[in-house]
């Protein structure tokens, strides 16, 4: 059987499995508005609402703009590869099935393994994130939450300005302005418990399987991006008002590294283009639709393109803002966004950012759980995971067993492990996917030259190539440690595929069954 591990999932039987649940038949009814649509609304979450405040303080000051735009260009490489994997295979479906049907098993099962990382781990970070907006909301609410229940265990807290914030966020800003921290209120974090009821949460809306309505998510992406275009207008006006101010905060506009690689400078906008990658993960869902598209060919890459080059666009915005309007040194909070408009002067601008990043961030939680689910569902019915895991319930007619354990440990992961080390391995994951998948576009083309591809990537195999060698660089550009939990858990994975997965394989076992009945 050694060979057996780059099988293929023949696509007929993947056809068939759709025509089952009806997948196979989805209407084409998508065009580019909508495709882009799609896209922004997956897009925009924790990365832009969080995570870009942290990494500019801590890696690249105001040039994260810099950092944008090298990430937004690795997206694009990653995201017309994508494309093309999508619409080769005629269902909807995840990097995984496309996988199994052109690469073979080995490569699936490391892209469905790796997909975890992606959107377990995603929907975490997500809910660490909409944790640090909902307490902050609460707090102007004059409803406090006790603090021990609100970090990750260990994480040190002081009481500073009406909010209970990371001593070690706020440590520069408080030694500056001569406050001992000793002399304000503290407490140390026990564990996250809004981040993980805000899983608990979302894991009884996807078990229960109330129906995302397109109205509903039409009015998140709508809410999402006003609080986006308003967080610009009002920075804007401060901006244009009190340009001194801006032009103090901008300078230096790349801060000198100092002395450690990704600790700002040069290295510090590649470590920095490479946490906000995180902003831009989710245009993969755009890919995943190029069944649903009335013109694949045309309308994919702008799509894809088109979302990709909005988000980069408001990110610039954005973060250009963020590091004007205060001193990027004070960004490394929970919410970066609402310090920045409050420094504004304009009140209902950080109610209004609050409300709408607990809103908006909270669907791109349940868009990514339910990927997740899904992912594992693909997995069980392909006997790579136990048969439970693909359960579905009686009357809810959803995947509730895997729902419920992916709930459970997501919501484990949100409570006990820091934002900024979610996020990285998610990236990490992640980047490493889109290697496989940009390889996989290139090899596919020169070994299965005659598929048909109702969208194909351009200027192949140099897309490809720089997708893989774009994605490696920001790989490298991430903390050693995540090197290393990455080849952890990429162990783990094979481990479970050498001793489970592979002997429980469908399409191995009908390769076998069929060299038997072959034999005389
Ligand atoms: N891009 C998504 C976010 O920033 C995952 O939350």
């Amino acid at each position: 059987m050694g060979s057996q591990i780059f099988a293929t999932k023949p696509l007929n039987v993947i056809m068939e499995e759709a025509s089952e649940t009806g997948e196979g038949s989805l209407r084409r009814a998508l065009g580019p508005i909508n495709l882009i649509t799609l896209g922004i609304g997956a897009i925009i979450g924790a990365g832009i609402f969080v995570l870009t405040g942290q990494a500019a303080a801590t890696a690249a000051g105001p040039a994260i703009v810099i950092s944008f735009i090298l990430s937004g260009i690795i997206c694009a490489f990653a995201g017309l590869c994508y494309a093309e994997f999508a619409s080769l295979i005629p269902i909807a479906g995840s990097a995984y099935t496309y996988g199994y049907a052109t690469l073979g098993e080995i490569f699936a099962w490391i892209i469905g393994w790796d997909l975890i990382l992606e959107y377990a781990f995603g929907a975490a970070t997500v809910a660490s994130g909409w944790s640090g907006y909902f307490v902050s909301l609460f707090d102007d609410l004059g409803l406090r939450i006790p603090p021990q229940w609100i970090a990750t265990p260990g994480t040190r807290l002081v009481l500073y300005q009406g909010h209970w914030r990371q001593l070690a966020t706020v440590q520069q800003t408080l030694s500056s302005a001569g406050i001992n921290p000793d002399s304000l209120p503290h407490a140390v974090g026990i564990f996250n418990l809004v981040a993980f009821l805000a899983i608990a949460l979302a894991t009884f809306i996807l078990i229960v399987g109330i129906k995302e309505s397109a109205n509903f998510t039409s009015a998140v992406v709508f809410i999402k991006v006003a609080i986006v275009f308003v967080f610009i207008a009002v920075a804007g006006a401060f901006v244009l008002h009190h340009t001194g101010v801006a032009d103090a905060n901008w300078h230096p506009f790349i801060p000198s590294n100092k002395g450690h690689f990704g600790d700002f400078g040069w290295s510090g906008i590649a470590r920095g283009a490479s946490v906000i990658f995180f902003a831009y993960i989710g245009f993969d869902a755009v890919s995943t639709a190029a069944q649903e598209a009335k013109n694949p060919q045309r309308d994919m890459p702008i799509g894809i393109i088109g979302s990709l080059v909005i988000c980069t666009v408001l990110y610039i915005l954005v973060s250009g803002l963020l590091t004007a309007v205060v001193p990027y040194t004070t960004l490394n909070v929970a919410d970066p966004v609402a310090i920045a408009i409050d420094a504004t002067g304009v009140r209902w601008g950080s109610l209004l950012v609050k409300a709408g990043a607990v809103a908006g961030l909270g669907s791109v939680m349940l868009v990514m759980l339910l990927g997740q689910s899904r992912v594992f569902y693909s997995m069980s019915r392909d006997g790579l995971l136990p048969q439970w895991a693909g359960a579905i319930h009686s009357r809810f007619r959803t995947p509730w067993i895997s729902s419920l354990v992916v709930g459970v440990c997501v919501a484990a992961f949100a409570s006990l492990i820091p934002i900024g080390d979610l996020a990285d391995l998610v990236n990490i994951g992640t980047l490493l996917a889109f290697v496989i998948v940009s390889a996989g576009v290139w090899v596919l083309r020169r070994s299965r030259p005659n598929l048909p591809r109702p969208f194909k990537t351009p200027l192949v195999p140099l897309v490809p190539i720089l997708g893989i060698l774009t994605s490696l660089g920001a790989m490298a550009s991430l903390p050693p440690i995540t090197w290393i939990r990455l080849l952890i858990w990429l162990v783990i994975g094979l481990f479970v595929y050498a001793f489970y997965s592979r002997r429980h394989s469908k399409v191995q076992i009908a390769a076998v069954k069929k060299e038997l009945g072959a034999l005389p």
